[in-house]
């Protein structure tokens, strides 16, 4: 549980100093949960940028920062459905070496053959308090 955004981005620094190169990690919850404020945690901690950096990506799908470990910053919010190519698109991404961070990432979770965290954020009772669950799937 967080009460604030600077409590988000802590435990996003906090859970990125376990992530290796290579690492999934699928950012889910609606829209306005906190998805973004984790990955500025995570973007922070890998030394990729600055907070201020990173946003939903709002025309592209991917952003990358360059730090200890490269972070590839992804939102499939325009990607309703995704079709093969889309697919086909990500996985191929999804190769390059790197921490994978992904908004929306339930949309390709199916799809998806490997290793990955799932980071889910849901609203908790206060107007700034987020339930976030982190697990990691096999
Ligand atoms: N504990 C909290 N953690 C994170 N954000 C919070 C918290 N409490 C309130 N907020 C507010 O919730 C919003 C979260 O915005 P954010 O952009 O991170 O959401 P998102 O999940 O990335 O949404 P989208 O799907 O639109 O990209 C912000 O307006 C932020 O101020
Ligand atoms: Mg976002």
């Amino acid at each position: 549980m967080t009460h604030s955004t600077a409590e988000t981005v802590a435990l996003g620094r906090a859970f990125a100093r376990g992530l290796r190169g290579g690492d999934v990690v699928l950012l889910c919850g609606p829209m306005g949960a906190g998805k973004t404020y984790f990955a500025k945690g995570i973007v922070a901690e890998l030394g990729g940028g600055e907070e201020d950096d990173v946003a939903s990506p709002a025309y592209d799908i991917v952003h990358q920062f360059a730090g200890r470990e490269t972070v590839f910053h992804y939102d499939l919010f325009r990607m309703q459905t995704l079709s093969d190519d889309d697919v086909a698109w990500l996985m191929e991404s999804l190769l390059e070496h790197g921490v994978h961070v992904l908004e929306w990432g339930e949309r390709i979770e199916s799809a998806l053959r490997r290793p990955r965290y799932k980071v889910t954020i849901a609203a908790g009772e206060g107007e700034d308090e987020r339930v976030i669950v982190i697990e990691a799937v096999a």
